[in-house]
C-alpha cells in the first residue's frame, strides 16, 4: 500500500500517573543489534520526530543505542531531556535492591545516561523457575520493592512493568511499596484484543503501551497487516493498513513503539494524524476474538 499522504509527525504525548510526560509514539529497537542499524535508525528517527526509545537489557542494543544519543542529539540540537528512554529489567535480575540497581547501573552505562525516563520490569516471570514456581511472585514482590527505592531515590523518573496479566496486577497493587506502576507495556493489537486489562489499567491509572502492533516481530508475518477488515479500513481512510493499526492502539488511549530499520516506514508510523470512525474501530476490536498471540505468553506465570 502506498505510503500515507498525511506526513505531519504526531506529536502527543501521555501524562503518567506521576507527572511524567511520555511521548504517545516511541521507537521499538528489538532486534536492531548493530550499532551501524541504530545509528542509522535513531538519526531518522530523530528527523522525522521521533523523542522516545524503547530498548531493554536483554536487546543487547543499549550500549549502541548510547553511542547513537552521543553522537546525534548534538546533530538535533537536542539536549538528554528532548528525549525520553525507557530500558527494561531483565527477568535473569530479579531480587532485592542491591541485585536490581546493579543491573540498573550497567544500562544507564551502556546508554551513557545517568537516568532513564521510564525503567520496566520485563516479564512476570523470572528466568530459570517454571512459570508454575511460587518464587515468581515472590521475586516480583521483592523486585518491584527494589524499583521502588531506586524511584524513591530519584535515580529513574518512572517506573512500570510489562506483560503482566490482571492477575499480576492485582498481586502488585495489594502491596505496591507506595507507588503504582506508571506503565504496563503488552502485545497490543486487534487479534489480541484485552478489554479487561484496559479497563483495569485505566481504573487504577496505569498506562498501557501496546508492542507487537503490526502482529509480530517478524516481517515475514504479515497475516494482521493483511486482514480484510484492516485493509478495508487503510483504502477507506487513505492511508497504511500499519497507520490504522497503530491509531487504532492510540484512539484507545494505549501508547505504541513500533520498531522499523526503514525510512519510509519511520515516517508512516509517526504520521498519524486523522481518526478511525467509531465503526470501524468497534470492526477492528471485534477482530479480538481470534486470541492470536504472536510474543511470549505471561498468562501461566503465577
Ligand atoms: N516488553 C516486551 O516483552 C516486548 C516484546 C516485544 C517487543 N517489545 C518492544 O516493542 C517494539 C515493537 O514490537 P516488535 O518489534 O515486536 O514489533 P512491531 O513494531 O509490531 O513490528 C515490527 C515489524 O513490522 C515491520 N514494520 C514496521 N513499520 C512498518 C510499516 N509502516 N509498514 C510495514 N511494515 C512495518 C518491521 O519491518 P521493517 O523494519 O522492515 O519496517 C518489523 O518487521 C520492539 O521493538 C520492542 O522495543 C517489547
Amino acid at each position: 500500500m502506498a505510503s500515507s499522504t498525511k506526513s505531519s509527525a504526531y506529536t502527543a504525548k501521555f501524562t503518567l500517573n506521576n507527572g511524567t510526560i511520555m511521548p504517545a509514539i516511541g521507537l521499538g529497537t528489538y532486534r536492531m543489534r548493530t550499532g551501524d542499524v541504530i545509528m542509522r535508525v535513531v538519526d531518522w528517527a530523530l528527523a522525522a520526530g521521533y523523542r522516545m526509545f524503547d530498548t531493554a537489557a536483554v536487546y543487547g542494543n543499549e550500549i549502541h543505542l548510547g553511542a547513537a544519543f552521543k553522537t546525534l542529539l548534538p546533530k538535533y540540537e537536542l539536549e538528554r531531556d528532548d528525549i525520553f528512554v525507557t530500558t527494561k529489567l531483565s527477568p535473569s535480575d530479579y531480587g532485592n535492591k542491591e541485585i536490581v540497581e546493579s543491573a540498573y547501573t550497567k544500562s544507564l552505562d551502556n546508554l551513557g545516561l545517568d537516568y532513564v525516563d521510564l525503567y520496566l520490569i520485563h516479564f512476570p516471570g523470572a528466568s530459570k523457575i517454571p512459570a508454575t514456581d511460587l518464587n515468581n511472585k515472590r521475586l516480583r514482590d521483592v523486585t518491584w520493592q527494589a524499583l521502588t527505592e531506586l524511584y524513591d531515590d530519584g535515580r529513574v523518573n518512572a517506573i512500570g512493568v510489562s506483560n503482566f496479566t490482571v492477575s499480576h496486577l492485582e498481586q502488585l497493587m495489594l502491596n505496591n511499596h507506595g507507588v503504582i506502576p506508571a506503565v504496563n507495556q503488552v502485545e497490543w493489537h486487534p487479534y489480541y484484543y484485552q478489554e479487561s486489562l484496559l479497563n483495569y489499567c485505566k481504573q487504577n491509572d496505569i498506562l498501557l503501551q501496546a508492542y507487537c502492533s503490526f502482529g509480530g516481530t517478524s516481517a515475514s508475518n504479515m497475516a494482521l497487516m493483511h486482514d480484510p477488515v484492516v485493509q478495508k479500513i487503510a483504502r477507506t481512510l487513505n492511508v497504511t493498513c500499519a497507520q490504522v493499526l497503530l491509531a487504532w492502539a492510540l484512539q484507545q488511549d494505549v501508547a505504541v513503539i513500533p520498531k522499523t530499520t526503514s525510512q519510509v516506514h519511520l515516517k508512516d508510523n509517526i504520521s498519524l494524524n486523522f481518526t478511525i470512525p467509531n465503526e470501524e474501530m468497534k470492526a477492528l476490536n471485534a477482530l479480538g476474538g481470534l486470541k492470536i498471540k504472536y510474543a511470549w505468553d505471561p498468562t501461566a506465570v503465577v
